[in-house]
């Protein structure tokens, strides 16, 4: 199935469970498709060929003004509008995947295809990558080897980039496809615009030590959006952070969230939570579900989550407004038992290796800009962590600092052993994993990828300021 198709599937699914109601054209309703997701270049089944262009745009991200960005766009749809987040890039597992980037932007760049397990040539990182310079193109390929939610952006200056708009969505479909109403995808962000609407030049003390904050929460680019659920409905939802700093702490009234997926893929599993708390780079597919009747609205709101530095309560802020509008066509099947199969790793009698996390901010100089370290070295100078192909390890990755750090490696998933002693929710497999302050989280991870590979914190200004280090898996 193409890129395209997939997309009408999912449309037609959820246009014969709603009447067709939400399909308005102009504003897309968010976490659908949307005009401007990729075209596929490649009639063949197995291969999907997509146009990725990067360029400054426009977008509207309060009413009636206008915000200059730098936006990832479709290039064989040239009149379709630039959009935060870019396009979907919605692809099947096993499919091979060609992206063919122009960089029209004033700056160099890259993209990391975040979580995608690939060729180390591929993954767009400061060391396996040279930047592709304004004015030139670079042909991005990978085979989609694991059903799951992921996301693309810069791997260059990421903090300035991906801030600036370039972020998007990449799902790869497979594995248990529930019966379900309606699939969404959710790319959560913050943003500080000026009240003209431009982007804020501004960055803070604050800012540098906790990642920038923004001053304006946006679902799919979007403030206050609002969707519309088929009563009786039951809907999948995948969610990115995609924030520079912000941890969403997500809570939703007068419905059930049940997690079946995380990073890489589906939990062996799944669980109920009251609060969903997602770090900045991390992935969770839900299933939604409510006895809300047609007419009432329930609210997703991001609650306050106490991540360190003493960040003051802002309480809750509303995200997503839940319409309930008319019933479900017909009753759904119900939810399958069976979800991930994912084999634990094995860590009996492994080798163990400790990532220290920490930060230094010079209370005596107000100047002073904080910096980041991984075992007491700062990126670019680090020395290379040089490791054997095929082998496991165990990392203990070793919060000795005062926030919660969002600890991200490329190339390879692994897997949660414990969080000090706390066993994870479920068993699946993750490539970003919130480390809380002054906690260790060991991680099981088989050197299965062998090349180049990068690891750092997701919060992007502590990753440009030391906190990134720099694996070597060895053939
Ligand atoms: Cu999403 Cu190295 O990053
Ligand atoms: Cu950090």
């Amino acid at each position: 199935m193409s890129a395209r198709r997939a997309g009408v599937v999912g449309l037609a699914l959820l246009a014969a469970a709603c009447g067709g109601s939400e399909t308005s054209p102009g504003k897309p309703a968010p976490g659908q498709q949307r005009a401007g997701d990729f075209v596929d270049l490649d009639p063949a089944p197995d291969r999907v060929a997509v146009h990725l262009i990067a360029a400054p745009a426009e977008v509207e991200i309060l009413e009636g003004k206008s915000t200059p960005v730098w936006a990832y766009r479709d290039g064989a749809q040239p009149e379709a509008p630039a959009t935060v987040p870019g396009p979907l890039l919605d692809v099947r597992q096993g499919q091979h995947v060609e992206i063919r980037f122009d960089n029209q932007l004033p700056v160099e760049t890259t993209i990391h295809w975040h979580g995608i397990r690939l060729d180390a040539s591929m993954d767009g990182s400061n060391i396996s990558q040279m930047p592709v310079p304004p004015g030139e193109s670079f042909t991005y390929s990978f085979v989609a080897r694991d059903a799951g939610f992921f996301w693309y952006h810069p791997h260059l200056a990421a903090d300035e980039q991906i801030e600036a708009g370039l972020q998007a969505p990449l799902v790869v479909r497979g594995g248990t496809e529930p019966d379900v109403s309606a699939e969404r995808f959710f790319v959560l962000d913050d943003i500080k615009v000026e009240s003209t609407g431009e982007r804020s030049e501004v960055i803070t003390q604050l800012d540098l030590m906790v990642g920038r904050q923004g001053n304006v929460l946006l679902v799919n680019g979007q403030r206050n959006a609002e969707i519309e659920m088929a009563e009786g409905g039951r809907e999948r939802w995948r969610f990115v952070n995609s924030a520079n700093g912000h941890f969403f702490n997500l809570t939703l009234g007068g419905a059930s969230m049940r997690v079946v997926g995380w990073d890489g893929g589906e939990v062996d599993v799944p669980y109920q939570v009251e609060t969903l708390l997602i770090s900045p780079g991390e992935r969770y597919d839900i299933i939604v579900e409510t006895t809300a009747a047609s007419g009432e609205a329930l609210v997703l709101r991001d609650a306050y989550y106490d991540r360190g530095h003493n960040l003051p309560d802002n309480g809750p802020k509303d995200l997503l407004k839940v319409n309930m509008g008319p019933a479900v066509a017909a009753p759904l099947q119900p939810l399958p038992l069976e979800w991930g199969s994912t084999p634990r790793i094995d860590v009996d009698g492994v080798a163990s290796r400790q990532l220290a996390l920490t930060e230094v901010m010079d209370d005596a100089d107000p100047a002073a800009e904080p910096v980041f370290f991984i075992n007491g070295e700062r990126w670019p100078d680090v020395t290379p962590t040089m490791v054997d192909y095929g082998t496991t390890e165990i990392w203990e990755v070793v919060n000795d600092a005062e926030m919660d750090h969002p600890f991200h490696l490329h190339g390879m998933f692994f897997q949660i052993l414990d969080i000090d002693g706390a066993l994870p929710e479920a068993l699946a497999w993750k490539d970003t994993v919130m480390v809380p302050r002054q906690k260790t989280a060991r991680l099981a991870v088989t050197y299965d990828a062998p090349g180049e590979w990068m690891f750092h914190c997701h919060i992007l200004e502590h990753a440009e300021r030391g906190m990134m280090g720099h694996l070597h898996v060895m053939e």
